[in-house]
């Protein structure tokens, strides 16, 4: 064994300028893993605490020195003399110096940075690359299924509060068939995203792009975008429908208001009845096959009526409604509020936590989605723990910008390494 010999950490900016946590980890051989954790834009209420410099005029009070200081003072000191193959003791021992509900005496920034990071050291210690070593520890919660390619679900067009354009949903997906290889599905994916921005840019549409590399255009109506996804899939050699579907993560907390759903499209709000019966057109023309957040955050009903409903034949994905937190997904599950949840590690903040509430979702029969955060840097760990835990699904924004990419170029160099293996 190898023990943890020192853990610092720094500030560093995330893709959209707004600083976060890069924390490394060394080992008493001299091996340094670093790990960086993202940031949400369109956070859920549910979410634990990411802490942040608010009384401090740096950087407009979104500065991280505080749970930087955290990892240097009090988190990294408790490790160091760990074993880093010990994930499970060290995020125990992580959750218990914080212990609170929702990680707000030390940050789930500062205290995932360093669980991540860990992580990183376990699989070099074992000498296992870090899906290998990922799918090592999933099997220690429970989880039995082999490493898997997860499929991309690519957000080609922003809206939301990702978006500098003009549509209410947040992200506009297109997504490959589950018969294609990773690299087939980014592949199609790069060449529908190119077309797709040539289109806009023939409808004078394209503003830029939003936080997650989608095109933020300003459309007439949401609908519009999957107008223009159809077109631009019919210039390329693929078929919507055979090759790629299409995906949709409304982020309905963004847009709902007073017991009201208010989008460009309608010219008043919807209640939530009224919302279930406009998603249903929407499907029935579209032909959509997963959508998240289609209600905000605390409408259980709602979410358990479209369940009811629609799920034989629909991906119903929570995200804001699960927060990666085993208490919500444990209820969503009890109350069928959904067939599929949302991973995202920052939510809650150890690896081991996460963990378990793959394996709950799993056991529940539910799809997983692993996801980054609009607010991403370089950091791939993602991918490997997407693969490890053989998930349905990744969501890493468009193929395009360099920390959306870093994920998808990290999973189609793990799909390569498989092949090698066969
Ligand atoms: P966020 O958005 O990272 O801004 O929360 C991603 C999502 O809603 O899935
Ligand atoms: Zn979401």
């Amino acid at each position: 064994m190898s023990a943890i010999k020192h853990v610092w950490a720094r500030e560093i900016l995330d893709s959209r300028g707004i600083p976060t946590v890069e924390t490394a980890c060394m080992l008493e051989d001299g091996q340094v893993c670093v790990s960086s954790v993202p940031a949400g834009t369109s956070t859920g209420t549910h979410e634990a605490l990411e802490l942040r410099d608010t009384e401090s005029a740096r950087h407009l009070g979104l500065g991280v020195l505080k749970a930087v200081n955290n990892v240097n003072s009090v988190l990294g000191p408790a490790v160091t003399g760990m074993d880093p193959v010990d994930q499970f003791g060290i995020d125990k021992k992580l959750i218990e110096l914080d212990g609170t509900e929702n990680k707000s005496k030390y940050g789930a920034n500062s205290i995932l940075s360093v669980s991540e990071a860990v992580t990183k050291c376990g699989a070099v210690s074992s000498a296992q690359p870090l899906y290998g070593w990922i799918y090592t520890l999933a099997s220690k919660v429970g989880i039995t299924q082999k490493v898997k390619m997860p499929i991309p679900l690519f957000n080609m067009i922003n809206g939301g509060k990702h978006g500098a354009g003009n549509l209410d949903f947040q992200e506009f997906w297109v997504v490959p068939a589950s018969n294609k290889s990773f690299i087939q599905g980014l592949e199609m994916g790069a060449e529908i995203y190119q077309t797709i921005g040539n289109n806009l840019a023939h409808r004078g549409a394209i503003h830029s792009v939003g936080q997650e590399g989608g095109y933020a255009p300003n459309l007439f109506t949401n609908t519009d975008a999957f107008e223009v996804f159809i077109e631009s899939i019919k210039e390329t050699k693929y078929s919507l429908g055979r090759d790629v579907f299409l995906g949709l993560d409304v982020a309905a907390n963004s847009f709902y208001k007073d017991g009201q759903y208010l989008i460009r499209d309608k010219s008043s709000g919807m209640d939530d009845f009224q919302f279930l019966e406009y998603y249903k057109s929407l499907f029935d023309q579209y032909k959509l096959g997963i959508i998240e957040d289609a209600f905000y955050e605390d409408g259980w009903d709602s979410w358990k009526k479209m369940t009811s409903e629609l799920g034989n034949g629909l991906v119903i994905v929570g995200d804001d409604l699960l927060a990666t937190n085993i208490k919500r997904v444990e209820k969503a599950i009890q109350e069928k509020a959904c067939n599929a949840a949302i991973i995202k590690p920052n939510q809650i903040g150890t690896i081991t936590e996460t963990l378990k509430v793959v394996k709950v979702t799993k056991d529940a029969g539910w799809k997983v989605v692993v996801s980054h955060r609009s607010g991403e840097t370089n950091d791939s760990f993602i991918s490997d723990f997407a693969v490890g835990v053989a998930a349905d699904y990744i969501k890493s924004g468009a193929p395009a910008r360099g920390e959306r990419v870093a994920k998808y170029n990290r999973l189609a160099a793990i799909e390569t390494e498989l092949m090698q293996m066969k």
